[in-house]
């Protein structure tokens, strides 16, 4: 299904048609870069929600998908492999032009809808029962883009989002101030998910479902491990974080990364 784009939104407000134009160099930079990996760039933590996120869009068993800022989005061709309709959209030409040909590649061109478009620049639509967001909401004008994507869905379609968030102010102070590891690539915009975006996704939709990661097992974390060589270090603090985080609630808002399921009201 061809997404409808707002023919205004981009001329309309200034800000953000530079905030696009600016995410779009960025991303098409790295993208042009990309061969074989599935990400241009790693944080090297990340089993554990991939894991927990694809789970929950099995469950879905959803039908007509949207993806986006999947960048080169080997999910949703996977997905259109599988027998869902799917459309992408994402703000990178140099991503949509590298995931056109990955659905040439696998013979899916026709069960997928490919769009450079940013998502605040979507029209309603009400169609979508599934909308995916890995890693781009916070890459967004936050407001705009999640009543975009609710606008999308159908009543009663799902988005599942995966972010990385910073609910505690001290800890947010500390990762502006310091630098963050220095493989991890970070565009002007993008902007950690806060209690402020949570309580805006409450809002905006119907029920929501949130599940944390990434206390101990953080990209800085991570990183400095790997850095030592202490490979087995991580995985106990993978472990120690699949302990911890259902056990003592009042340590999510160290957590660095939360999996969302929000439902459209009917
Ligand atoms: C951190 S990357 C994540 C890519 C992919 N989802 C993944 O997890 O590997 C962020 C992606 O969001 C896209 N993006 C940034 N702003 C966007 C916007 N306003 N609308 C749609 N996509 C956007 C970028 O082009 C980029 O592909």
């Amino acid at each position: 299904m061809k997404p409808k784009l707002r023919d205004d939104a981009q001329t309309s407000d200034p800000d953000l048609s530079v905030r696009i134009e600016s995410e779009r160099r960025f991303w098409n930079t790295l993208y042009s870069s990309w061969e074989k990996e599935r990400r241009p760039f790693q944080t090297h933590n990340l089993i554990d929600h991939w894991d927990f996120l694809n789970a929950l869009i099995e469950r879905e068993g959803a039908h007509c998908i949207l993806s986006v800022g999947g960048g080169v989005d080997i999910r949703a061709i996977e997905l259109a492999r599988r027998g869902a309709r799917v459309t992408l959209i994402d703000v990178s030409d140099v991503a949509i032009h590298k995931t056109r040909e990955l659905a040439r590649l696998a013979g899916v061109a026709s069960n997928v809808e490919i769009v450079q478009a940013a998502c605040e620049t979507l029209d309603r639509c009400d169609e979508f029962d599934l909308v995916i967001a890995e890693d781009a909401l916070h890459h967004m004008e936050f407001t705009a883009g999640l009543s975009r994507i609710r606008d999308a869905l159908r009543p009663r379609g799902v988005l599942l989002a995966s972010e990385p968030m910073c609910l505690a102010g001290w800890l947010r102070w500390a990762h502006a101030k310091f630098p963050f590891h220095p493989e991890f690539p970070q565009t002007p915009y993008e902007c950690l998910l806060g209690k402020e975006e949570l309580e805006q996704v409450h809002a905006t939709f119907d029920s929501v479902e949130i599940r944390f990661f990434e206390l101990l097992n953080r990209p800085t974390i991570a990183y400095a491990f790997r850095r030592l060589g202490w490979h087995r270090g991580r995985q106990w603090l993978r472990r120690l974080d699949s302990v911890l985080l259902p056990a003592a609630p009042w340590l999510t808002a160290l957590a660095h990364l939360a999996v969302i399921r929000a439902v459209r009201a009917a």
